[in-house]
Formats: structure tokens, C-alpha cells, sequence
């Protein structure tokens, strides 16, 4: 009898999923002559069982589609799960009894989970409840995973936002405004920074250095001075004021992650209530997570997918693939959910944006 491996992509979406997918079930039926079963939209799938075969000719075109084939979901953890009830209402469950049953039906050799932190963590509580065979592939646009260097899909964002900056330049330029965009990130400014040192963006403002906003107005002034009529500013959503907290548009609950959104709207008025400036404020929201993936992404993509079949092979299960230095190393899961990877304020990325006169706000 053949081999089964799984794979279900879970949390937000983003470019790169698909080929994952198809680099994991190239490998998995071409070298190893294994079956492999795609569980849709993350761990619902495998709560409702709900698969679909995957094969060479149905992951054949995926490489440059944005998205995932498989669907995914950022609110189902199997731990905290909104269960619907006969009578209509909802109630949050712990479902993760039967996800472990219908794995089991599966009878799966090895099960890919590809996701960001939330999903590597149920992936980890799965390990720890016994099904021990379990690797993971970390994707997020935000960059924020402790495990690796690179994650699918950030760079891909990261070219978003630089073009949206540099279309944001030419206009600031012609009306002398204050140019303000918030990019994604959660609670990490990688996307912000590197997207501010590649679009030559004069303001970075990212969740770990609280802003000081007179600092922005000086720099503002600054560049006045020089005679330099306008100004772009990079705002992750994460970026806080000194002594003030993140802009919240929805809070969390046992389900989902709290919703940020509105931190550079909240700097666009501190401005236009304390100066002349005129501010103009743009969200660039979830068009960083569309669409085709960039170049490194779908290499990056590619590795992982076959990295993640050969720790199933080597029977290294509790790993996720990962870039350490260039190279594609498997490393421990819980090293991928015990803590986020922070942009480090007086680092080497910080440092040379510093050195460039970028204001990063403190
Ligand atoms: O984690 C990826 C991410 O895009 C964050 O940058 C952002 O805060 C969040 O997901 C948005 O989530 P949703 O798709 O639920 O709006």
C-alpha cells in the first residue's frame, strides 16, 4: 500500500501557498510515489473532512497563482472552535478530539501544515496530543517568525508596498503633501522597514519603537528647511505613539486575533492639528496579500515544499522547514511559536535607516 502524506495551509493567505503545494506533492509523488491529500481551508477541513486528492496534474499551473487551491481559515482553531448549534447559535468548542480522530481515519505518514504562528502552535498542540507527525513550512507576509530568516510570502509584500510608495512620491511631490501609508505586520515592522529602505520612504514608523510624534513634525521641518516640500511616511500598523497603545479596529477573542488598523489615519490628524502640512493617508491593506508571487517567493516556496516532504522522509517530525543564513535547515516548531521575531530597534536594519537620515520616530 502507498503512502499518504497531508498539507493544509491555515491563518491569513498569502503569495507563495500555492507553490508550496505544488513543490510538496511534485516531490512527495515523484520521488517518493506517496498520495497526497490536501485538507481545505486549514484545520475546518480536517474538522469537517473535507480533502481533495492533489496529483501532479492538478498542482501543474499553481507556481505564479496567488491565494491557496486549498482555502484557508484564520478562525479555525481546533482548540476554540465556532461550532454552529441546530438552533442557530454559536458556541466555541474544543474540536480538537475529533481533528485527532479523522487524522487517524487519514492514516497519514506525515501531515504539512503551512502556516504562521497561530497555525504552527495548533500544529504543536497536535504533537503534544500524540499525532506526532507533523511538519511545518512558515508563510506570513509579516515576517515574524522566530524559525526563520525569510517566510513566504513577505517579500512579495514588500514589493507591493514599495510600489505603492513609489506611486505615492511622484503625486506628494507635485502637491507638496505629507504622504502617509500603513502597511500590514501585525505586531512586527519588518514589512515597513525594509519597504521604507526600498522605496526611500523619509519616515518609518514601526511597532517596536514607540514614535515620538514632534520627532516626525521636526524631520518634517527638516526637510522644509532644506527646501524639500514633501514627505513620505511608512506607518505599520502596529506603529503606537509614546505612551499610547495599538489603533484596534476589532478585539480579539479565543477565535481570532485582534484586528489593527487606523494608526496612520491617527498620526494624519496629530499632524494636520499641530502644522500647516497637508496630509493625505493611504491603507494599502490586503492588496500586500494578493496576487502573484514575486521571484524569491516562488524559490522560496519551492525549497520549503520539498524541504517539508524530505523531513517526513527523514522521519524528522516537529520540525518546520526554515532559512538560517541561506540555507534551508529543518528546525524545532515550538522554536517557530515560542516567541515573535522582532525588528531589533538597534540593529543593523535600524542602524542603516538611522544612518540615512530616516526618522523612525524615537
Ligand atoms: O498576519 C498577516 C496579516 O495580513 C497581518 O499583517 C494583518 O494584521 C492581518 O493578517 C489581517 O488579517 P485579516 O485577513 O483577518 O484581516
Amino acid at each position: 500500500m502507498s503512502k499518504r502524506i497531508g498539507i493544509l495551509t491555515g491563518g491569513g493567505d498569502c503569495p507563495g501557498l500555492n507553490g508550496v503545494i505544488r513543490a510538496a506533492t511534485l516531490h512527495a509523488r515523484t520521488t517518493y510515489g506517496w498520495e497526497v491529500v490536501g485538507i481545505r481551508n486549514g484545520f475546518e477541513g480536517l474538522y469537517e473532512e473535507e480533502y481533495i486528492d492533489l496529483t501532479p496534474s492538478n498542482v501543474a499551473s499553481l507556481l505564479p497563482r496567488g491565494g491557496t487551491m486549498l482555502g484557508s481559515s484564520n478562525r479555525a482553531n481546533p482548540f476554540a472552535y465556532p461550532v454552529k448549534l441546530p438552533d442557530g447559535r454559536v458556541e466555541i468548542h474544543d474540536v480538537s478530539a475529533r481533528c485527532l480522530d479523522n487524522l487517524h481515519k487519514l492514516d497519514l505518514t506525515g501531515l504539512i501544515v503551512v502556516g504562521g504562528d497561530g497555525t504552527m502552535s495548533f500544529g504543536q498542540k497536535f504533537i503534544e496530543r500524540g499525532m506526532t507527525r507533523v511538519v511545518g513550512v512558515p508563510k506570513t507576509i509579516d515576517n515574524d517568525l522566530e524559525a526563520t530568516d525569510y517566510t513566504v510570502g513577505f517579500q512579495t509584500a514588500v514589493e507591493v508596498v514599495v510600489d505603492a510608495i513609489e506611486r505615492l512620491h511622484t503625486t506628494a511631490e507635485s502637491h507638496e503633501r505629507i504622504m502617509i501609508i500603513e502597511v500590514m505586520g501585525r505586531y512586527a515592522g519588518w514589512i515597513a522597514l525594509t519597504s521604507g529602505l526600498a522605496g526611500g520612504a523619509h519616515v518609518v514608523l514601526i511597532p517596536e519603537i514607540e514614535y515620538d510624534p514632534e520627532r516626525v513634525i521636526a524631520a518634517f521641518h527638516h526637510r522644509h528647511g532644506r527646501g524639500v516640500s514633501y514627505s513620505i511616511v511608512v506607518v505599520a500598523e502596529g506603529a503606537r505613539p509614546k505612551g499610547g497603545g495599538y489603533s484596534v479596529v476589532t478585539p480579539g477573542d479565543p477565535t481570532k486575533q485582534e484586528k489593527l488598523g487606523g494608526a496612520g489615519q491617527r498620526l494624519a490628524e496629530y499632524i494636520e492639528a499641530n502644522t500647516e502640512y497637508e496630509v493625505r493617508s493611504t491603507v494599502l491593506g490586503h492588496i500586500q496579500r494578493g496576487g502573484s508571487p514575486c521571484a524569491f517567493d516562488r524559490e522560496l516556496a519551492t525549497r520549503f515544499g520539498v524541504k517539508a516532504v524530505e523531513l517526513i522522509a527523514d522521519g524528522k517530525f516537529g520540525h518546520v522547514a526554515a532559512m538560517e543564513n541561506g540555507h534551508l535547515v529543518g528546525k524545532p516548531i515550538d522554536k517557530a511559536v515560542k516567541k515573535l521575531k522582532l525588528v531589533d530597534p538597534k540593529g543593523e536594519l535600524a542602524r542603516t535607516a538611522r544612518g540615512i537620515g530616516i526618522e523612525l520616530g524615537g
